[in-house]
């Protein structure tokens, strides 16, 4: 009789041979950041410059925030649930300003943003209810979905014709709920969001704007915050529910979702996700408001728009991206997993790097590099950068 452990043992190596066998097998590597700077030690290799970090502004280490964090230290954690003991005052003063950030009544700040997503995704539908979710979004959004009871139909990436068809398509449904990213996180580009809006209005539907890559770092025309991409198309208020993470442009930790009074009762009671699992610690909340107060201040988003169009510049020489690029998220399409990997370690060898993105992120046959352009990297490091992607492509016969 072949024992538990045994056909667990067989399922494992099953797994673990296929993945390998297309080019899917992922590895941790260890990294160790350098302050202030965009380098970073990788493994055993020091000097390596980093350019697939989401601390897009580069506040992550910088002294300031280090500093707060540090002497606001009292205890590491409140060892407990919101609910139970673990609400504290700088929680409660976080949400606030992430409220008057986002222009929202309200804030709830969840562990990471990918609680965040799943959590409000969960809370908010169930039977009788229709998701709509854009065929891009990311796997927090996806896993959201699966775990509601609700029916989720999937629309072309940023097609409003597609979204509107589905959406009258559908009739009789209780409750309809559209899910969108604001920048999305492996292409870079911005969502339709003011027809996505208009689409939402017109058909009494909810829309969740998981806006992960684009806080911190757009902001609106009138509008001087860096409240993101729904204050960029001016449409800040008719966005239901903004979800965002405290981890990238902020270079801090946790999730958020800002919306209004009677939205934040419900997923108080409402999201598992939020309930059963202990709270962000203070020192955390500090570092995150100190951030903000950074982040604020905009001379970072300057510096890094001034990289997004020098670095995009020299790619499109290379006719590596079609359009100069918009955003900070730019991807270099490579296609076969195999020739993605080659391409990461190819540029590695010239102390750059770019992890290659690969199933199930993007879809199989789409595998790419990602770059992610930071504030932090200078002139020289995007050119030290341009130059190993020009080896890497040659060497890969793509220019
Ligand atoms: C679009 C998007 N949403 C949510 C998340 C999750 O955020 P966090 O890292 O705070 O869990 C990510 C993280 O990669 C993301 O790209």
């Amino acid at each position: 009789m072949v024992s538990i452990q045994r056909s667990y043992y067989h399922f494992v190596k099953k797994e673990l041979d296929y993945l390998r066998s297309c080019d899917l097998y992922r590895r941790l590597n260890i990294d160790n950041c350098v302050q202030g700077s965009a380098r970073i030690r990788h493994n055993r290799q020091d000097n390596i410059l980093n350019f697939c970090s989401n601390d897009y502004l580069g506040i992550s280490t910088q002294k300031q925030v280090v500093q707060t964090t540090k002497k606001s230290l009292r205890q590491i954690s409140p060892c407990s649930s919101r609910l139970i003991t673990g609400n504290t005052p700088e929680l409660e003063r976080l949400e606030d300003m992430l409220a008057v950030h986002r222009k929202t009544q309200t804030a709830l700040v969840f562990p990471t943003g990918y609680m965040a997503n799943i959590g409000t995704i969960t809370a908010l539908s169930g039977k009788n209810c229709v998701i709509f979710s854009d065929a891009l979004n990311h796997s927090s959004i996806i896993d959201g979905c699966r775990l509601s009871d609700a029916e989720i139909r999937i629309f072309k990436h940023n097609d409003v014709h597609d979204l509107e068809q589905k959406i009258e398509r559908v009739r009789g449904a209780a409750r309809k709920m559209v899910i969108t990213e604001g920048v999305f996180s492996m292409d870079g580009d911005f969502a339709n969001l003011k027809i996505i809006c208009d689409i939402c209005q017109s058909h009494d539907a909810l829309l969740i704007v998981d806006d992960a890559h684009g806080d911190f770092i757009f902001r609106g025309i009138k509008d001087r915050s860096f409240s993101g991409v729904p204050s960029y198309f001016g449409v800040n208020s008719k966005v239901d529910f903004h979800i965002s993470s405290l981890s990238k442009a902020l270079g801090c930790f946790g999730g958020y979702v800002a919306t209004s009074r009677r939205m934040r009762e419900l997923l108080i009671n409402r999201s598992r996700q939020f309930i059963y699992t202990s709270s962000i610690p203070s020192h955390l909340c500090v570092s995150a408001m100190t951030a903000m107060k950074i982040a604020q201040r905009g001379y970072l988003q300057n510096k890094l728009f001034k990289n997004i169009e020098f670095f995009g510049r020299e790619l499109c020489k290379m006719g590596l991206v079609g359009d100069q690029p918009r955003t900070h998220i730019i991807p270099i399409l490579i296609g076969s997993e195999k020739n993605a990997v080659r391409f990461s370690r190819l540029l590695l060898r010239k102390g750059i790097l770019i992890q290659p993105i690969r199933f199930p992120t993007v879809k199989k046959g789409c595998s790419r590099i990602r770059i992610s352009v930071s504030a932090l990297h200078t002139q020289s490091n995007i050119l030290n950068a341009v130059d190993a992607i020009r080896y890497a492509a040659a060497r890969l016969k793509l220019i």
